[in-house]
């Protein structure tokens, strides 16, 4: 059995202002109109015998999530969503989704977790790394997805690989350590992607982060269960999981295992961090200016200019980002793009 996971929340805060606490980056469109979450579900809707979907989400966003599915209109397969009454991070993500599946279909069910806050250009690559993974899962290892490295990037986590085997995991390095890591060749960046059996999770949750997996099962152990429209929703027990500690997967257990597996691909992956990531998905015109939606420019150069309801002009400027949606407009230089999250900081400590 084959279980795919989508993960999903976070606030995505260096895309502000298309992405917001009620809009996080999963729901964020691309230029071809579906958003980041679609094509999450997408994929996992490609993977050889899948007969449902699960996603792990906050209870906020189950509405909205629904609808991002429904417009898809893949009716053969039966989604599950597990309710998160806040977020814990990701283990306690992971956790759920592993408890929940074994609890369903045993130990050896295999879940390919992903998160729903990136794109993946090349969907065949994908398709076979995802094919080699479960093979590995199948034997009970913890399978990660390694992606060429381009530069020295500290906001991923780090895999130090020999062959197929995972030397050691590094989350979120300094800049020093990442440079060293890019130099010396033997470094894939994480994807976030993983795949295992629920056998297998469990198992290293027991033995690296059992608080995490404790305070999980009881919140699902007293969760209230309903059917809905596309599938099942399980929310889970208030009470029990603000006690989960919060921890990203990578911490908790990546970077403790031992035997964990990696499979090396090269499927155009981008984690759309910033709003230049965003803007290399489309295609630059003579003055390399990129262009989302009705806009109007003159003598603008090396630009990336999104609109949503509005036209927007520009004239003799350069190197700039300019992102309008209802409420509110971006504009930041292009070196600057990472620290529009620094914006959203200010308005949250603003009320
Ligand atoms: N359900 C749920 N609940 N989903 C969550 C939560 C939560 O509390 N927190 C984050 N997510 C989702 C995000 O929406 C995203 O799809 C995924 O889980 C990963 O979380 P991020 O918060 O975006 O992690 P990151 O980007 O800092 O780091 C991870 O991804 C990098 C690649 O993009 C790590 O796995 C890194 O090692 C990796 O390089
Ligand atoms: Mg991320």
């Amino acid at each position: 059995k084959i279980i795919p996971a989508i993960m999903s929340g976070g606030a995505g805060a260096r895309l502000w202002p298309v992405s917001r606490e009620t809009h996080p980056k999963p729901f964020i469109r691309l230029a071809d109109g579906k958003s980041l979450l679609q094509h999450a579900f997408l994929r996992a809707a490609a993977l050889p015998d899948v007969e449902q979907v699960l996603t792990i989400t906050n209870r906020e966003l189950f509405f909205k999530t629904e609808d991002e599915y429904r417009e898809l209109d893949i009716p053969r397969l039966e989604c599950t969503y597990l309710l998160e009454p806040m977020g814990r991070d990701t283990a306690a993500a992971t956790a759920i989704a592993a408890l929940h599946v074994q609890q369903v279909y045993g130990d050896d069910a295999i879940i390919t977790l992903f998160p729903a806050d990136h794109m993946i250009r090349d969907i065949e690559a994908f398709r076979a790394a995802a094919v080699k993974a479960i093979t590995l899962a199948q034997a009970g290892r913890l399978v990660t997805f390694g992606i060429m490295p381009e530069y020295p990037e500290t906001g991923y986590g780090y895999i130090e690989a020999a062959g197929e085997d995972v030397v050691r995991f590094v989350e979120k390095p300094d800049l020093a350590r990442a440079r060293e890591y890019i130099a010396s060749g033997r470094f894939y960046w994480n994807s976030g992607m993983f795949c295992f059996s629920a056998g297998t999770m469990t198992k290293l949750m027991e033995e690296h982060c059992p608080d995490i997996l404790d305070q999980s099962r009881k919140s699902l152990l007293a969760a209230e269960q309903s059917p809905v429209a596309s599938g099942t929703q399980i929310e889970l027990d208030a009470e029990n999981f603000a006690q989960v500690p919060k921890k990203s997967i990578d911490y908790a257990v990546l970077e403790k295992a031992a035997n964990i597996a990696v499979v090396g691909c090269n499927i155009g992956w981008s984690d759309i961090g910033s709003w230049n990531a965003l803007a290399d998905l489309t295609s630059p015109d003579a003055h390399g200016n990129r262009i989302n939606g009705d806009t109007v420019l003159h003598e603008a150069e090396n630009c990336y200019v999104q609109s949503s309801d509005r036209l927007i002009g520009a004239v003799g400027v350069k190197d700039l980002i300019i992102v309008d949606s209802a409420d509110a407009v971006l504009v930041a230089h292009k070196d600057q793009a990472q620290n529009v999250k620094q914006l959203f900081s200010q308005l949250k400590d603003s009320g």
